[in-house]
């Protein structure tokens, strides 16, 4: 059980029927219904893959967070494909617990490193991969919609 700002939960690895945990969060922040589904299929896809991982951060009877980490052998760089922690409890050391487990996990795999792509307006997400060391790799014009570009973040393990 981790204590951080009197916020406690555990983080725990995916189970099966978790997809229907992750909803939630994701209405809370507000997501396109579109979007919700699909991280729900990758959410199996990614806990079932041999090179990816899913935590979720667990409180009492509710899921709080969630993250997906992806390793790819081509360039050995791990990849975090999903994050999110529920609105009523951000800024409580959530998403930080989940990310070191990522790491852990990318670590554990051989990985170079590992790096992150959101939205080039998601100054809460950026700024929150900035406190954890994180620096910023590229643009990606277009990359979400014809008028929303992504930036990529990246951390390399010395
Ligand atoms: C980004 C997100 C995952 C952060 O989760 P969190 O559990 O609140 O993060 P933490 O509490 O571990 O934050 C650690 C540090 O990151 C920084 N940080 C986190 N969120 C921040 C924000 N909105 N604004 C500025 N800094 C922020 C702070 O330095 C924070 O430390 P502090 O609270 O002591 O100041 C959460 O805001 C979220 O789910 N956002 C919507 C989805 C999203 O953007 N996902 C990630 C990008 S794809």
């Amino acid at each position: 059980m981790t204590d951080h700002n009197h916020i406690q939960f555990e983080i725990a690895l995916f189970q099966e029927g978790d997809q229907n945990k992750i909803r939630p969060i994701l209405e809370q922040i507000g997501w396109a219904e579109a979007y919700i589904t699909a991280f729900e299929k990758a959410a199996i896809t990614f806990a079932e893959g041999k090179d990816s991982a899913v935590y979720l951060a667990n409180q009492a009877e509710r899921c709080i967070g969630f993250v997906f980490v992806e390793c790819h052998s081509w360039n050995n760089l791990a990849q975090l494909q999903g994050l999110a922690v529920h609105p009523e409890v951000q800024r409580s050391g959530t998403a930080t617990a989940l990310v070191v487990k990522a790491e852990v996990f990318a670590h554990s795999r051989e990985m170079r490193g590992i790096y992150v792509d959101t939205p080039i307006n998601n100054s809460g997400g950026r700024c929150f991969y900035e406190a954890l060391g994180y620096q910023l790799g590229y643009l990606m014009p277009r990359y979400y919609e014809a008028n929303l570009d992504g930036v990529t973040y990246q951390k390399f393990f010395e």
